[in-house]
């Protein structure tokens, strides 16, 4: 293969820098000839897209969002917006596409592969949802600025002596306020793939006030199925307290990439490039435990996403 092309789709995720440059940068080290495909799908419906060089990526990795830009394309989700995408990957000549986003970013590469055009999926979203890799590029960003944003409402809501939910992203996938409520200490956690028992969140916060505890921490992921208004409101009539409510969004989205996403990202993308340059096809890379993985693109989406229940019983027992 000498020319491929790369992009990324979906919400913007830290790190995704970090993964064109490991695509461009494996990709010339491996004689291939990279193309960077603006606005997702959008961008390449429309060709948008030129040859990348060594130093199109330089200076780079250390920051959030996607020099590539991104997009949601409703467009390429028609039979004639996958025309006009195949059209242009023939007149390129481009063989294969590197494309860093969600589920949804990966199901629309598959659409171009039933036309023999090679596709490697790289995880690039901050949920953490998709079920075949542990982590994805941008969570582990999303969540240390979690943590930090928690930092400075934890000081206000403990001077004040309030309970205080903070709001955040993950609409079906529970991981970050998971991990952000763990590591920044949070009183109760909030996912959606648990029910919320108002009850007992409010049991628990009285047993607390009842030793002392005079400030909470809920930490609640958009995704659970009662608005954090309602929530608020219903927590104050239940238990007295003064509870304020802090929405973080897009707050979580940007912000330079940890270490450990830059990582992720480079190890990924350069695996991506190992990949097509084997002639291995349609592939979505992921992590175990230290170990890059790779799984057929279908399979991988088809797999069902499981929460960790240790780290969430974990959670529960030092949340006292
Ligand atoms: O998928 C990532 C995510 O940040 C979700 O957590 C959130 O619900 C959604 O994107 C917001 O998307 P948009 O950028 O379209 O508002």
């Amino acid at each position: 293969m000498k020319k491929m092309g790369v992009l990324t789709s979906g919400g913007d995720a830290p790190g995704m820098n970090a993964a064109i440059r490991a695509v461009v940068r494996g990709a010339l080290y491996n004689g291939m000839e990279p193309y960077g495909i603006e606005r997702g799908f959008e961008g390449l419906m429309e060709g948008d897209m030129a040859v990348m060089h060594a130093a199109s990526v330089s200076d780079i990795m250390q920051r959030g969002g996607t020099v590539l830009k991104t997009a949601r394309s409703e467009r390429f989700r028609t039979e004639e917006g996958q025309k006009m995408a195949l059209n242009v990957l023939r007149s390129f000549g481009i063989e294969g596409l590197v494309i860093i986003g969600g589920d949804g970013s990966m199901k629309g590469g598959l659409q171009l592969a039933q036309h023999g055009i090679n596709i490697m999926g790289l995880p690039g979203t901050i949920d953490n949802d998709l079920a075949y890799t542990e982590f994805s590029i941008g969570f582990d960003t999303a969540v240390n600025t979690v943590v930090s944003a928690v930092g400075n409402v934890r000081d206000t809501s403990s001077s004040h002596e309030r309970t205080t939910v903070v709001e955040v992203m993950g609409r079906h996938c529970g991981d970050i306020a998971l991990y952000s409520g763990l590591t920044s200490g949070a009183e109760i956690i909030l996912i959606p793939e648990r029910t919320v028992d108002i009850d007992a969140i409010s049991r628990k916060m009285i047993q607390g006030r009842n030793r002392g505890k005079l400030h909470n921490i809920i930490i609640k992921a958009e995704g659970v199925n009662i608005t954090t208004e309602e929530l608020v409101r219903i927590i104050h009539e239940k238990t007295g307290m003064d509870t304020k409510l802090v929405v973080l969004g897009y707050v979580q989205r940007g912000g330079s990439p940890t270490a450990r996403d830059r990582m992720l990202a480079s190890r990924m993308g350069y695996r991506a490039i190992e990949l097509l340059n084997e002639g291995v096809n349609c592939q979505a890379i992921g992590i175990t435990g230290t170990k890059i993985t790779n799984f057929d693109i279908e399979k991988a989406l088809s797999m069902k996403r499981r929460h960790n229940e240790n780290i969430i019983q974990l959670a529960d027992i030092l949340s006292i």
